[in-house]
């Protein structure tokens, strides 16, 4: 059954085309930022098998969904990934989905990033967070810089626009990001910094790691020419062109800026847990309802049911008093 030509619009008037699915909560590095050294990750039996991955998308794309992002975790880690990426590129054959992309790593690349492009996947935003491959080391645990930088070089390869994004870590990579902005630029990348979010527990101090974007972007105007720019990628960043490197780079400022009106997006865990705000905890199994019939309809009722308790946004903090992350569910869960 086709539910196709109803769309999804939350209490708020905003109309969701943008899914992200976190394929699995596992990775193979373990940013400070991120994870505690010692994860406990969800047992192999509650994951949604990929068949159930590609039926939970398809209805989503079929009520709506022009725009779909595989995360993790590190979505490349999980098995036969690039199964799921075939099947929902026939998805972009038939232009029901615009557009097919992931966020990943980078570890995994230089082995996938052909087959990628070869699904109809264009872009993709790999994280990397300095270009110091001992500073790589410490802030991933675990990471190799010269892996990653081997990934980028065979998604280049491959034609793929590549995206980096940067978490803006106060006394770590301040000092860095303007060099990063230029490497990124000078190979034709684009360059998005993003602040910490209070997401689960980690071992370091959030307080200290914080640095706000405005700031950042004080900072950089010292040396660059910065112009706002409308340019939209249907994520949250708001972008500037650098005039000096003729580049573009993309501010996302959830705590310093509320960027939740424009919000077009839910996420989807890979035990089919639908969360609607990145910044809320509230949740819908979808799981369940996937399980219970064949067909879809009281999937797309459970969804229908979900987007209409979207909040209106989130109540991130970051401050001395609030020491407690915003949401105990790390972003290896939803994916950012
Ligand atoms: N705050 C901000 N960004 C985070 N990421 C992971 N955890 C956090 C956090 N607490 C980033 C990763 C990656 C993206 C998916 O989210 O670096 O770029
Ligand atoms: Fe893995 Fe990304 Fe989290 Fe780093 S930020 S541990 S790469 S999921």
């Amino acid at each position: 059954m086709s539910f196709a030509g109803s769309s999804m619009i939350d209490p708020f008037g905003r109309s969701i085309s943008y899914l992200r699915v976190s394929v699995t909560d596992r990775c193979d590095f373990r940013c400070t930022y991120c994870m505690a050294e010692d994860m406990a990750f969800l047992p192999k039996k509650d994951l949604l098998s990929l068949e159930e991955l590609d039926r939970l998308c398809t209805v989503f794309i079929e009520k709506g969904v022009k725009k779909l992002r595989l995360t993790g975790g590190e979505p490349l880690v999980r098995k036969n990934i690039m199964h799921l990426v075939r099947q929902l590129s026939r998805h972009l054959d038939n232009c029901a989905l615009e557009e097919l992309t992931l966020t990943t790593n980078g570890s995994q690349l230089a082995r996938f990033a052909q087959e990628l492009a070869d699904c109809g996947v264009k872009r993709i935003n790999v994280s990397l967070d300095t270009l110091d491959p001992d500073k790589f080391r410490t802030i991933t645990r675990w990471g190799d810089l010269s892996k990653v930088m081997a990934g980028i070089e065979a998604a280049e390869a491959a034609g793929l626009k590549i995206k980096i994004n940067a978490v803006a870590l106060k006394g770590f990579n301040d000092t860095e990001l303007p060099a990063m902005l230029r490497w990124a630029h000078g190979r034709g990348m684009d360059l998005t910094v993003i602040e910490t979010m209070p997401m689960g527990e980690i071992d370091a101090d959030r307080t200290d790691q914080y640095l706000p974007l405005s700031q950042l972007r004080a900072d950089l105007e010292r040396r660059f020419t910065l112009t706002d720019i409308p340019y939209k990628t249907g994520g949250p960043a708001r972008y500037v062109e650098v005039a000096e490197t003729g580049g573009r780079m993309g501010f996302i400022t959830p705590l310093t800026h509320n960027f939740c009106e424009s919000c077009n997006r839910v996420r989807l865990t890979c035990t089919g847990m639908l969360y609607m705000c990145l910044g809320q905890n509230d949740d819908a199994d979808l799981r369940a309802p996937l399980r219970a019939s064949e067909g879809n309809e009281l999937l797309s009722n459970a969804i229908d049911e979900a987007i209409g308790r979207k909040p209106k946004g989130h109540d991130f903090v970051i401050d001395r008093r609030t020491r407690r992350p915003a949401v105990a569910r790390h972003m290896s869960v939803t994916g950012g």
